[in-house]
């Protein structure tokens, strides 16, 4: 039997999509390391939806958590017929203020688990010529953001990994996108540290900025697949701002960006 497998599916977007996928009646494999919110969204998706769902623990931010996840699908017998890599985590303020560590664990999830992760699927995908890989970006893919160095660093990572990959497996039948959301009210701020004083110096406090749904970012999300889009940024306010950012200069953005989060939290250097 075919499934869709979502990272990071315990809450946010992740949760999002799986209850959109649920209701077009896909069979999903949730995987987050909360296993508590998990075997929750699995009884309601199940109850709901009449779908067959499992759900798998795991820490991706761990090197050896992909290969055990592909493994348990393999024993398993689920055909991966659409990988989304979407758990990520963000940090926020002065790169050597950040726990190194943290910083390593980020880089082990937003990036190295999400190649691992697509390696082994598309593999199995090409062979049956066909397949689905979703990964999630962010707007930061698209600048380098100022005290939010590494986490927008590794989404610039997925964007360039992801559009190259949609070329590479267009020839198999294989879809690949990336998606790119705005600001989505999820737990995402509060994880990253940024539902504080650094929040509102980096403009991303979802209380004074344009901020969308995770279910409304899961609506683009499966409408933009529908059309067998490669690409999509959610939110048209995203769009727009996207398309004048790519007007300046990457220097003129960052030094407004870092000067005005020094202003704003009272940084006297
Ligand atoms: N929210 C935004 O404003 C925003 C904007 C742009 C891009 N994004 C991207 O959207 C994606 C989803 O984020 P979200 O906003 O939905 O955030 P969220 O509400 O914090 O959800 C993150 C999900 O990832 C899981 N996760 C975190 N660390 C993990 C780990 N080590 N191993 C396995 N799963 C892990 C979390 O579950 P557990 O804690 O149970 O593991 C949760 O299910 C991320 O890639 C993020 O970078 C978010």
């Amino acid at each position: 039997m075919e499934y869709t497998l979502i990272t990071g599916a315990s809450g946010g977007i992740g949760e999002a999509l799986a209850h959109g996928l649920a209701a077009r009646k896909h069979n999903l494999v949730l995987v987050a390391r909360s296993a508590d919110k998990l075997r929750e969204l699995h009884r309601i998706l199940t109850d709901k939806y009449k779908t067959d769902v499992k759900f798998i623990a795991a820490d991706l931010s761990k090197p050896d958590a992909p290969r055990q996840l592909f493994d348990e699908t393999q024993k398993q017998g689920l055909e991966i017929s659409m990988l989304i890599n979407n758990a990520g985590i963000g940090s926020s303020g002065e790169f050597t203020d950040i726990d190194l560590n943290a910083e390593l664990s980020l880089l082990q999830l937003n990036i190295t688990s999400m190649v691992h992760l697509s390696h082994l699927y598309l593999a199995k995908m090409k062979k049956k010529r066909k397949g689905t890989l979703i990964n999630i970006a962010s707007m930061t893919a698209f600048m380098p953001v100022p005290y939010m160095a590494t986490y927008a660093a590794s989404k610039v990572f997925v964007r360039s990994f992801t559009e190259a990959l949609t070329q590479e497996y267009k020839p198999y039948g294989i879809q690949v996108m990336l998606l790119s959301p705005g600001l989505t009210r999820t737990n995402f701020n509060e994880a990253a540290g940024l539902n504080s004083e650094k929040g509102n110096a980096l403009s991303s406090d979802y209380s004074n900025a344009p901020t969308q749904t995770p279910e409304e970012v899961a609506t683009e999300t499966l409408s933009a697949l529908d059309k067998k889009k490669h690409f999509h940024i959610s939110g048209s306010k995203n769009r727009w701002g996207m398309r004048l950012l790519a007007l300046l200069p990457n220097r003129m953005i960052t030094g407004f960006m870092a000067d005005s989060y020094r202003k704003k939290i009272n940084q006297n250097l």
